[in-house]
């Protein structure tokens, strides 16, 4: 990981005592204690989350923005003050940067629907080969629609970007690079600053999908100089159902809006509707208030933990659970990029991934079996599926041995 402090150990952090946060690890699962290794796919809530949506449910419900009497007070501000809590976290200049939405597949969807009118015949979106479907489909959409081309930056064996390919794939038509700050199917940590740097000396902004990074790191959209940056609650410890995009406040000024409806107008006659300033006019209708309020909160939690300690910790998570594998006869990982989240995507000789993840399972182990929504990058390393074990700062090093015992013991049953 490129971000460790390194005069802070992975012994600084207290898994045990951040265990106790979150209610769903302490179950058993198949007769054995749950080892939550899924985390890529969706992340546990601490018990604050669950509360402060509860806490919204039972005591503040009702629709915000609208309303003069108390309980909408309340709810807009609480939802609002979640708006903040996302400013402060990623570093936007103003909450007028900061729209709520589903999840990173639709802040993706935002830009390739709104800033994508601006784009025509010919003109191009340059992708990498890891990208999530997530950040592949909308783009082929808006092919269909407009005709323009999409160039795709090609990844090495390790599974990085090969960089040296990058420069070449600029023009004078290129309107956009949209890429991954953290592979789902690989772990790997992109330069994204970098990019980011290259990208803007040819002029061409970049929307970062940061599904996979936020969970492991901190992000600042300033220091890194991205023009979006999209991320899901569900993933950030928070709750399904809301996230975020970010937008250099220049370039969502000028996109015509995405969805029409309440919440996101000034005026309305049958002639001719206004629309609100941002981030209100990208949000149409009732948004997921409880959802903002959850996600607001994980943040609050999330800002309470000593990250060096939890980023060094994660950081021996991977090598270990990384050494712990290789060792097993027949199995390969795929993804060894020098910079990696906590994440190890392996394949293992006659085994289907499924059939594996059906084995652990019945040892409680949760591992994700397939192809991750990122077949490009299956088909280049030549493999339908593979099984993921994705780490977050809860997990243990008595559940990679458990992995490891269960991977043996699946080998033996099935190879
Ligand atoms: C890198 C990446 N991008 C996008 C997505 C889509 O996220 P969501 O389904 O929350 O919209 C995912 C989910 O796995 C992801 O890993």
């Amino acid at each position: 990981m490129s971000a460790i402090v390194k005069s802070t150990s992975a012994d600084d952090w207290d898994v045990s005592r951040v265990r106790q946060d979150f209610p769903i690890l302490d179950q058993q699962v198949h007769g054995h204690p749950l080892a939550y290794l899924d985390n890529a796919a969706t992340t546990q809530k601490p018990r604050t989350v669950i509360e402060a949506m509860d806490q919204y449910y039972r005591r503040d419900n009702a629709n915000v923005h609208r309303g003069v009497h108390a309980l909408a007070e309340r709810a807009t501000a609480d939802f609002e003050a979640a708006r903040e809590s996302v400013r402060r976290f990623i570093n936007a200049r103003s909450i007028r940067e900061v729209v709520f939405v589903r999840g990173t597949t639709e802040a993706i969807n935002l830009v390739a629907s709104s800033f994508g009118q601006g784009l025509h015949e010919g003109d191009e979106v340059i992708l990498t080969a890891m990208e999530h479907h997530a950040n592949i489909v909308p783009w082929q959409l808006l092919r269909e629609r407009t005709g323009i081309v999409l160039r795709v930056l090609p990844i090495t064996p390790a599974g990085e970007l090969d960089r040296d390919a990058l420069p070449a794939l600029f023009t004078t038509r290129t309107r956009l690079l949209a890429m991954t700050h953290v592979s789902n199917a690989l772990g790997t940590i992109n330069p994204v600053k970098e990019v980011v740097a290259v990208a803007h000396e040819h002029g061409v902004p970049v929307l970062l999908d940061g599904a996979q990074a936020l969970p492991h790191m901190r992000v600042d959209v300033q220091a890194l100089d991205c023009d979006f940056y999209a991320f899901s609650g569900h993933k950030l410890f928070g709750p399904t159902g809301v996230g975020v995009l970010y937008g250099r406040e220049r370039l969502l000024e000028a996109m015509p809006v995405y969805q029409g409806g309440g919440e996101m107008i000034r005026t309305v006659s049958f002639e001719r509707t206004t629309f609100a300033g941002l981030p209100h006019r990208f949000e149409a209708g009732t948004p997921d208030i409880a959802g903002a309020i959850g996600l607001g909160r994980a943040i609050e939690y999330l800002e309470g933990l000593d990250w060096a300690a939890a980023q060094a910790y994660e950081h021996r998570l991977l090598e270990y659970a990384t050494d712990r594998l290789k060792a097993i006869p027949g199995l390969r990982i795929i993804g060894e990029a020098a910079d990696k989240v906590a994440l190890v995507s392996f394949v293992m000789d006659d085994v289907h991934p499924h059939d594996m993840g059906t084995i652990l399972d019945h040892r409680g182990l949760a591992v994700r079996a397939g192809h991750h929504c990122a077949m490009p990058v299956m088909t280049f390393y030549q493999v339908p599926a593979t099984s993921r074990a994705s780490m977050a700062f809860y997990n243990t090093v008595g559940e990679i041995d458990r992995l490891d015992a269960a991977l043996r013991h699946a080998r033996e049953l099935l190879a």
